[in-house]
């Protein structure tokens, strides 16, 4: 009794704070009409046109010459499936393009809600443009009981310069296993790098960015879909993102009180706020433009919206991040 009245009063007091000032700064406002965007990533050509990627749609791909928009439709990065055998390779989660060897290289996931059998597989392309890119199939894979399911993949480079494929989702969530050279297959057994021990254990949608002298991993945790305006679930368990960091591209990753993030650490960089439900699916791009850092996302709309916390208008949410305390914090961009 006695703890639950407190929580109620704390709960209270954070409800009350958050009507004076939302601890976030409110996404960009878009320019155009509505585009479905979820686990987004986000890449900048040298001739300043942005390519936007997105689950469902096949992979869609979505551009637009200014940040704030307007943003088009343009395509989808497998308009004739994955190559990989499995359910889902008609759908299509979590593209992850980034440049390497003078090509652009988009790790996907193939998967069914709730499902082991998954599959990371790897595009390649040397414009982004819709009906440029080859898929070379499978990368890594997954199936019942492993300790992890193999989706939302991010390639990033390590310290010594050697490539590393960060990915999972639920069960003993966050790995990272290293890659060939040629950036084609999986060759060492997955370690664990984050950990949430709260059942359902919620940790997906990890990456792995450098900053100055330091690795960070972010990831999102809590439920990331299937909301219903009046069953929503208890606040706090919807998406969000947490960060810890390491001199390493392999960790161990602290959050800012030391906790490990193997042991359920994390610090808080976005949650709910406003307008803004559930955000995640982050990623970070530098701009050309400005030479900027941007925090990239997709929440789900809370009050703007033809059907408020419905995830069918999914939306682009873009930050720009202060990293003056060796922390990300989210400032309007
Ligand atoms: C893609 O997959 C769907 C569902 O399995 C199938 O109906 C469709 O024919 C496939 N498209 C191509 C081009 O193979
Ligand atoms: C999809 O399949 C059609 C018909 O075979 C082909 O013309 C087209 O080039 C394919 N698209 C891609 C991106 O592979
Ligand atoms: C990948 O799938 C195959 C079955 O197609 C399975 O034998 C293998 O164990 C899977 N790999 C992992 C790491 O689970
Ligand atoms: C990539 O390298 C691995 C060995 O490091 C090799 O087995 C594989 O065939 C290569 N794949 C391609 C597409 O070159
Ligand atoms: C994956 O990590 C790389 C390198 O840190 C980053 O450039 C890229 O944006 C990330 N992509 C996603 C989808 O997380
Ligand atoms: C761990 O999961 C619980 C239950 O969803 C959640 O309340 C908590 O914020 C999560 N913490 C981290 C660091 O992921
Ligand atoms: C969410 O919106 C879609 C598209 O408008 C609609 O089909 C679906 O029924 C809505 N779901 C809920 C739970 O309202």
């Amino acid at each position: 009794m006695l703890r639950k009245g407190f929580v109620l009063a704390i709960i209270a007091c954070l409800a009350v704070a958050n009507t004076v000032q939302s601890p976030f700064p409110d996404p960009l406002p878009l320019k155009g009409p509505f585009f479905f965007v979820h686990d987004p990533s986000l890449v900048q050509r040298p001739d300043g046109k942005y390519f936007l990627f997105t689950t469902h749609d096949k992979a869609g791909i979505i551009t637009a010459t200014h940040l704030d928009g307007p943003w088009t439709v343009v395509g989808s990065i497998l308009p004739n499936n994955s190559t990989i055998q499995l359910p889902g390779r008609d759908d299509i989660w979590a593209p992850d393009v980034s440049f390497h060897n003078d090509q652009y290289y988009a790790y996907y996931a193939v998967s069914t809600f709730g499902s082991q059998d998954s599959a990371i597989g790897l595009a390649i392309s040397s414009t982004m443009e819709p009906g440029s890119w080859v898929d070379h199939g499978l990368v890594y894979n997954s199936t019942t009981g492993d300790d992890f399911n193999t989706i939302d993949p991010n390639l990033s480079i390590d310290e010594h310069g050697n490539p590393v494929l960060s990915f999972g989702s639920f069960w003993d969530d966050i790995f990272q296993a290293s890659l060939t050279k040629n950036l084609t297959a999986v060759n060492s057994n997955p370690v664990g790098v984050s950990f949430n021990s709260t059942s359902p254990n919620p940790e997906e949608g990890a990456f792995v960015w450098k900053h100055d002298s330091f690795f960070y991993l972010f990831i999102s945790s809590g439920l990331c879909c299937g909301f219903v305006a009046d069953d929503l679930p208890p606040p706090g368990d919807e998406y969000k993102v947490f960060v810890g960091r390491s001199t390493s591209a392999h960790g161990p990753f602290l959050d800012a009180k030391g906790i490990d993030m193997r042991d359920t650490g994390g610090t808080l960089v976005l949650g709910s706020h406003g307008n803004v439900y559930a955000p995640g699916g982050q990623v970070i791009f530098t701009d050309r433009t400005t030479n900027k850092d941007v925090f990239v996302y997709h929440y789900v709309p809370a009050i703007d919206s033809p059907s408020p916390y419905n995830d069918s208008f999914s939306s682009l949410g873009l930050n720009g991040i202060d990293w003056s305390s060796g922390w990300p914090v989210l400032t309007e961009l």
